[in-house]
């Protein structure tokens, strides 16, 4: 399998600020790679620079082998990219939005139309093909724009941020329409903010912050380097909780955890989870505190990027920083 995308020491500044600190990155031929972060993390600069829309300033970057800075023409001709916000035209219909990228991608007028048909059946456009796209819900838009980054057929696809703002059942059929085009051999780098998206789709996963790689690996990998799994206790009196919290530190398992909820407490279960579920249940009734709900997880990825980073998702399931945590040592998941 050869080499899609590598960047090596990928420097990119915008005036003093470092948007890229030095990133290194591959993608596989035919994998999916999902760089996961948050605003500002530096996704859409390290997207933009493989797409040759943005130069380095230090490092490389290059696609199936070509250089992105001396080979560019060669890059843009082997690559598909959606960006964060839509670049199709209100004004036209999705086919003319279509037929108009095939012009540009120097298709035929013919090649352009069946090009736009094909596609537009493809993605469930068939029919709103001849309306303006002012008229397009949200996912149709996402659909055309995907539509259109394939004109071409590329071999590799960058897609930025593809689901952000979109509802569950939009997502699903992005997430779909990706499954498929893996299928068909495509190789994808997808960036995202959502934890989920990058689990479900990637098959390695390269955490970004601040214009860094802080971890690598699989989903899997990922929560693993959390630990384990973890015990959610929801306790049936939020006023007891300090109280639940020193009696779960005789366990022995660490410093329980707080979670947004004012009910609830986490415990990372290193090993035994099932045996800490158990030794949990015990040492709450003896205390006389009252369990509403006792589970044990897996951790999700958002376990994962708290440990990282710490930094907290927010209600709109977006992540903000928290400046009063300290910026610690990441640990790394690296291969
Ligand atoms: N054209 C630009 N001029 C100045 N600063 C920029 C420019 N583009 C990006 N930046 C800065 O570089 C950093 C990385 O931005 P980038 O857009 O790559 O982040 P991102 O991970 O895509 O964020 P988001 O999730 O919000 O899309 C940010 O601090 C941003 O303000
Ligand atoms: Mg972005």
């Amino acid at each position: 399998m050869s080499t899609a995308a590598l960047t090596q020491a990928l420097v990119r500044r915008f005036g003093d600020a470092e948007a890229l600190g030095g990133v290194d990155l591959e993608v596989a031929e035919g994998s999916v790679v999902g760089l996961l972060g948050p605003n500002g993390a530096g996704k859409t600069t390290l997207v933009r620079v493989l797409a040759t829309l943005l130069r380095p300033d230090e490092g490389r970057a290059e696609v199936f082998g070509r250089d992105v800075v001396t080979q560019a023409s060669a890059v843009r001709e082997l690559i598909g990219l959606t960006g964060q916000f839509a670049a199709v035209d209100e004004l036209l219909s999705g086919r003319e939005n279509l037929r108009m990228f095939g012009r540009l991608f120097r298709l035929s007028r013919r090649q352009s139309a069946r090009r736009a048909s094909e596609l537009l059946e493809r993605f469930g456009l068939a029919d709103a093909g001849d309306r303006q796209v002012k008229t397009y819900s949200g996912g149709m838009r996402r659909r055309l724009d995907l539509a259109s980054s394939l004109i071409t057929r590329p071999r590799v696809l960058f897609l930025d941020e593809p689901t952000t703002g979109l509802d569950p059942r939009s997502r699903n059929e992005i997430w779909s329409i990706a499954r498929e085009l893996v299928g068909e051999g495509m190789t994808l780098l997808l960036t995202t903010q959502y934890l989920e998206e990058a689990d479900q789709l990637a098959d390695r996963i390269a955490v970004i912050d601040h214009g860094r790689v802080i971890a690598e690996g699989t989903g899997d990998e990922l929560k693993d380097n959390v630990g384990g799994s973890m015990v959610e206790i929801r306790l049936e009196q939020p006023a007891e909780r300090e109280r639940a919290r020193e009696v779960l530190l005789t366990l022995g398992c660490g410093e329980p955890k707080t979670a947004d909820r004012p009910d609830e407490l986490t415990l990372a279960a290193a090993r035994d989870g099932v045996g800490m579920v158990a030794a949990a249940a015990r040492a709450l009734e003896e205390a006389d505190l009252s369990v509403r709900d006792l589970s044990l997880r897996r951790p999700t990825l958002d376990d994962v990027f708290l440990e990282l980073t710490g930094t907290t998702r927010g209600v709109d399931g977006e992540y903000s920083s928290e400046p009063e945590a300290p910026a610690e040592a990441p640990a790394e998941a690296r291969r």
